[in-house]
């Protein structure tokens, strides 16, 4: 692949409106199911009043935490999600992608308690992007990731690197996702060089499947 991160975002700008339709659409089970409800029970359970939002997507977790009394500003590369986030009642989302974010181009605030990624550190090159959102936290302030569970999708193949998201399965017209594929130590590893320690993770799980449908990891 010549350009995976720039391929990335750009299957977004294909993606967004049918991502819309699915999100709120609820055509995703395990979002549905057990995944939603994972990240809003790990943010609730911090008992943050600000919150940013990373790759907030159209916004839906935005506005839960809105409508839960809690501040949240939200960021997303792809100016449609942003835009629709904005229509759905989102004012503080703002769109920026994450080399900009990493560079510091762009004010997003700081003094944040918690910053969140769902499903959303899709690329590679993620410990510039974690050391700059560290820099925009509280001292007591955390970052909580919740992302496929690598034992769940690594397919025989567990190793770094680049993989490829084909929506099948997805209602609508979508384009193919390249996305990079990380182990747990992976994960744990790029945490570490970013100044962040592991404070807690957990597997959400639904009761009726046999493997978890994510892994959410919080780090202070
Ligand atoms: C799977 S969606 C998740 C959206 C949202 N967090 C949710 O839970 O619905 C991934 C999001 O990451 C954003 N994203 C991916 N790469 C990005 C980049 N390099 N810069 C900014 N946003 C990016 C996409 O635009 C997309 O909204």
């Amino acid at each position: 692949m010549h350009d995976p991160e720039n391929a990335l975002l750009q299957s977004w700008r294909h993606n967004a409106q049918a991502w819309i339709a699915a999100v709120r659409g609820g055509a995703i089970e395990s979002r549905r199911q057990v995944t939603d409800q994972a990240m809003l029970l790990a943010i609730l359970g911090r008992q943050p009043e600000r919150v940013l939002d990373l790759g907030c997507g159209e916004g839906w977790l935005l506005r839960a935490l809105a409508e839960r009394g809690i501040e949240a500003s939200g960021v997303d590369g792809d100016a449609a999600l942003v835009a629709a986030a904005q229509a759905a009642g989102s004012r503080q989302a703002l769109q920026a992608s994450y080399a900009q974010l990493a560079e510091g181009e762009l004010d997003i605030g700081s003094g944040y308690d918690l910053v969140c990624a769902n499903f959303a550190l899709l690329h590679q090159d993620i410990i510039p992007l974690l050391a700059a959102m560290k820099a925009r936290l509280l001292p007591s302030g955390a970052m909580l990731i919740q992302t496929l569970h690598p034992w769940s999708v690594a397919d025989g193949d567990y190793q770094d690197g680049w993989r490829q998201e084909s929506f099948a399965g997805f209602p609508g017209d979508w384009q193919p996702m390249p996305w990079y594929f990380r182990t747990l130590a992976s994960w744990l590893s790029a945490l570490d060089m970013a100044g962040f320690r592991l404070l807690g993770l957990q597997e959400p799980q639904h009761p009726q499947s046999a493997v978890p449908q994510s892994l959410l990891m919080i780090a202070g």
